[in-house]
């Protein structure tokens, strides 16, 4: 069995909450860290730290070389072409305001339309907002599924992108961004993927996609907090203005002219957080020893048990009801006409950590008419056990709250 050791590498999952063995559902906002990731940062700090590109000394270029081994290590986790195509930021959010800062500044014209689904993070939608644009969304059904045939007709002249979800944070939708892709293209529109929700549970291949960009996180795979990547293909990082000025970007400053660094220096402007990066990297190590498909499978199993077990109890209502299939990790939904965060917070009572509210996808809620849901979200170390101590508590809570 895939969980076999792996519980012992995660200290905190020995957490007692209120008198309660912690049961860690609520992995879509962040998952925990194995011990080789938390000793790759304090390795870093206890014996590494540097400033990277700038320093002549043996620590300095010790550090750039793990950083930039890095880089090459995601360039092969996602199937980039070119290690100058990974871009390190702070994270997806970073990720995606940099491209709709540095895209609108060379491609926007003044009326300017971004195609988005119905289903994004305000991290997806509010960066293009501020670049200027108008967004045309793709509706979903009751059952989370984005209805396609309502996508082709939102294309027009003042299509700049597209830019959607691989997975939904509140449905668990997997989208068929490759079709998505595939007919942006044809209508000769680049695409954005936020992936941030994606890269813990499916295998991503950039270059199968053809996607245009590709934005995650590392603390939602298992890395530190505070870094995460903006893969970019080099045709259109070649045509996009740096996002950020400062160090390391420049090739030449004068007080009358700058010019920039090749890729992708010229998107990393500043110290970088360096050990946040070697953590990713460990994390990234972590994933392919266990095996993203093996992870994606235990997953799914979880998933169907768990929406099996939920499905029992009478008053449950579940947003995204697409077979399991068609989904990753997350569970959302409602008890009777509770307020969400009641139910979190009872849940969190007995030990039970889920994540309550609109999960920054207010759009996602008007659609239904609800203010929020419970999300339960799982990762490789849950268990069935937990499933069964998470449905436990929730059956406690429905007597409650009667
Ligand atoms: N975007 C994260 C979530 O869905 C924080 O919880």
């Amino acid at each position: 069995m895939i969980i076999d050791n792996i519980r012992a590498q995660f200290p905190i999952l020995d957490t007692e909450v209120h008198g309660h063995q912690l049961v860690y559902l609520d992995n879509a906002a962040t998952t925990q860290k194995p011990q080789c990731v938390i000793d790759t940062l304090t390795d870093y700090y206890a014996h590494l730290n540097a400033n990277i590109h700038r320093g002549a000394h043996h620590l300095a270029a010790e550090a750039t070389e793990r950083y930039e081994a890095v880089r090459r290590q995601v360039q092969q986790f996602i199937g980039a072409r070119s290690h100058e195509e990974v871009v390190f930021t702070r994270g997806t959010t970073e990720s995606i305001n940099l491209v709709a800062s540095s895209f609108a500044r060379r491609y926007f014209t003044g009326d300017d339309e971004v195609i988005v689904s119905g289903m994004e993070h305000h991290s997806n939608i509010v960066p293009w907002q501020l670049a200027g644009a108008k967004l045309r969304p793709i509706p979903f059904s009751d059952d989370g599924a984005l209805m396609l045939s309502a996508y082709e007709p939102l294309f027009n002249e003042k299509t700049r992108l597209v830019a959607v979800t691989h997975v939904s944070n509140t449905l668990g939708t997997i989208n068929p961004i490759k079709e998505i892709i595939d007919i942006a293209h044809a209508h000769g529109v680049p695409v954005l993927i936020d992936g941030a929700q994606a890269v813990a549970h499916l295998k991503v291949d950039v270059q199968a996609l053809g996607c245009d960009f590709y934005c995650f996180s590392g603390h939602k795979m298992y890395g530190p907090m505070g870094v995460g990547v903006m893969y970019g293909c080099q045709e259109m990082l070649d045509e996009l203005p740096p996002y950020q000025g400062g160090g390391e970007m420049i090739e030449d400053v004068t007080f009358e002219r700058t010019t920039y660094n090749h890729l992708p220096f010229k998107f990393e402007a500043g110290t970088p957080s360096v050990g946040d990066v070697l953590g990713l990297g460990k994390a990234i190590d972590f994933m392919q020893e266990l095996g993203v498909d093996n992870i994606a499978a235990h997953e799914s199993d979880l998933l169907a048990y768990a929406t099996q077990q939920l499905m029992k109890l009478d008053g449950i209502r579940i947003f995204g009801t697409l077979p399991v299939l068609q989904k990753a990790a997350v569970l959302s939904f409602l008890v009777d006409d509770a307020h969400p965060y009641d139910v979190g917070t009872l849940l969190d009572q007995l030990g039970v950590a889920v994540r309550t509210g609109h999960h920054c996808t207010q759009p996602v809620m008007d659609r239904y008419g609800i203010p929020g849901t419970v999300r339960a979200s799982f990762a490789v170390y849950n268990t069935k056990d937990e499933v069964d101590a998470f449905i436990a508590a929730l059956e406690k809570i429905m007597v409650l709250l009667k």
